[in-house]
């Protein structure tokens, strides 16, 4: 099944980043886009995610254009079904580590999974202050409490790029499994072209074009 379809994207800031781009996301499918700094690559993810409204083009979520829905539908949509993990982590800063993901578990009426926590290795410093914890910390907590929502689709910016390489790659083994487990989609942003290439597909973006690699 579809989840996402983004249809002729173009946006500009004070030149145009990008123009005519397409992409598709299936169930249990995960795609990389990489590029140089600065190619627009955050931007068209903020596009993807509901968070910034393209200049030309349409995305469409469940076959649905999110920039024409009404702001309650878009609301639950992101609640529901959107996991957003950016690449400065939107963690409350006066709550410990395992109240963030308690927030996130009441919101979406979902519980936390003790297994999550073993695999992100995060048991250990859960019961701390977020403001305590390293940056590695707070990345892996930030993607333990976008998992607790159970998205249908993950949009990660850098998701790995505080994280040594071997909890980066059990960190990307997660975020595949869980796909492949709820029927969900993943769309990476990375520079990290070893990580780009665990994914089913993989795009570049250079010279405003989003192209497969
Ligand atoms: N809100 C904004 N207003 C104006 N210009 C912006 C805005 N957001 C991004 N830009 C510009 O758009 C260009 C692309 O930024 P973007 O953050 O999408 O790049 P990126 O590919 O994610 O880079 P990096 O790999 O460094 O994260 C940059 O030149 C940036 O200055
Ligand atoms: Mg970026």
């Amino acid at each position: 099944m579809n989840l996402l379809n983004a249809k002729n994207l173009s946006h500009t800031f004070e030149y145009e980043l990008f123009s005519d781009v397409n992409l598709q996301i299936n169930e249990k499918e995960s795609i990389a886009i990489i590029g140089m700094s600065g190619s627009g690559k955050s931007t068209l993810l903020h596009i993807l995610s509901t968070l910034l409204e393209p200049h030309s083009g349409k995305v469409e979520i469940f076959n649905e254009n999110i920039y024409e829905m009404k702001q309650k539908k878009l609301g639950g949509l992101k609640r529901d079904s959107l996991g957003l993990v950016f690449q400065s982590h939107y963690l409350f800063k006066g709550f410990s580590a395992y109240e963030n993901l308690e927030v996130a578990a009441i919101l979406s009426s979902k519980t936390i999974d003790d297994n999550l926590l073993k695999q992100l290795n995060i048991q250990e410093c859960i019961q701390q202050k977020v403001t305590e914890l390293s940056g590695g910390q707070q990345q892996r907590i930030s993607i333990a409490r976008v998992l607790t929502k159970k998205p249908r689709i993950i949009f990660a910016d850098e998701p790995t790029g505080n994280l040594d390489k071997q909890t980066a790659n059990n960190v990307m083994k997660l975020f595949f499994e869980y796909c492949e487990n709820e029927n969900a989609g993943m769309v990476l942003v990375t520079h990290d072209e070893t990580l780009a290439r665990m994914c089913d597909r993989v795009y570049k973006l250079e010279n405003k074009v989003l192209k497969e690699i």
